[in-house]
C-alpha cells in the first residue's frame, strides 16, 4: 500500500545547504553502496573504507544490514517485498545524511536492480557510487562466517540469497571487487583513489 503525502503538509526549504554543511570537511557528500552476497566481504570492506577517510579527516557514517535489522528495520524479514522495503527506508535515510554533508557508506545484499535505481535517483548524479562487492557465491559459501550458507543448504532458513532467492548482479556499477582475489589493503586503495579522482575528497 502506498501512502500519500498530506496535501497540507509543505517542504520547507532549510537555510543552511548541503555544500555549506560539508565544506569544512573538504568533501563531497555521497553515498558509497557496497552490494553483493552474503559472505563477500561488504561489511569488512565497508568498515576499512570508513577508517581509512577517518584517518584521513573525513566525516562519515556507516550504515550496515545486520545493524540497521536490529532496530529501524526490525519488523522486516527477507521475502522480496521485505527486502524493497529494507532498502526504500536505508535509501531514505542515507539521502538525509547526504543532505547533513556526510559520507555515507552503506553496506547491504541489497539484492534488486530496482531498489539500488531509486535509491540512486534519490540523490543528484555523481551521488551515489555502487561497490559491487563480486565476490563469487563459492567463495562466500566456503567462508559462511555465520553458518548461514550450511542452514540454507540444509532448508533451515528459507530465501537465502544465492541459493533460493535471486541476486542481481550490477551492470553499471562504478566500482567492482572481488575479495576472494584482491587483498583489503588493495581494495581499500582502489575506492579511496576512485574518490580522489572524482573529487569527492578534496
Ligand atoms: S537485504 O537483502 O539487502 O535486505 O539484506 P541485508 O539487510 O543486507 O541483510 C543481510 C544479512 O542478514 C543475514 N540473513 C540473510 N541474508 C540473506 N538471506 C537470508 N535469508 C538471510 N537471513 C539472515 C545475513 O547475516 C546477512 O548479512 P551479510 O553481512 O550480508 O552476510
Amino acid at each position: 500500500m502506498i501512502i500519500e503525502p498530506n496535501k497540507d503538509v509543505v517542504w520547507h526549504q532549510y537555510k543552511v545547504n548541503k555544500d555549506q554543511r560539508s565544506d569544512q570537511k573538504r568533501q563531497q557528500p555521497c553515498i558509497i553502496w557496497f552490494t553483493g552476497l552474503s559472505g563477500s566481504g561488504k561489511s569488512t570492506l565497508a568498515n576499512a573504507v570508513e577508517q581509512k577517510l577517518f584517518e584521513l579527516n573525513h566525516h562519515t557514517y556507516l550504515l550496515d544490514g545486520d545493524n540497521v535489522r536490529h532496530g529501524l528495520n526490525k519488523d522486516l524479514g527477507f521475502s522480496d517485498q521485505d527486502r524493497q522495503e529494507n532498502i526504500r527506508r536505508i535509501g531514505e535515510l542515507a539521502g538525509l545524511f547526504v543532505d547533513s554533508g556526510l559520507l555515507v557508506l552503506a553496506a547491504f545484499i541489497s539484492p534488486f536492480r530496482a531498489e539500488r535505481r531509486l535509491v540512486r535517483e534519490l540523490v543528484q548524479p555523481g551521488e551515489f557510487i555502487e561497490v559491487h562487492v563480486a565476490t563469487p557465491l563459492s567463495a562466500c559459501e566456503q567462508r559462511d562466517p555465520k553458518g548461514l550458507y550450511k542452514k540454507a543448504r540444509a532448508g533451515e532458513i528459507r530465501n537465502f540469497t544465492g541459493i533460493d532467492s535471486d541476486y542481481e548482479a550490477p551492470e553499471n556499477a562504478e566500482i567492482i571487487i572481488d575479495t576472494s582475489t584482491q587483498s583489503l589493503e588493495d581494495s581499500v586503495s582502489q575506492i579511496i583513489g576512485y574518490l580522489k579522482a572524482k573529487q569527492i575528497l578534496k
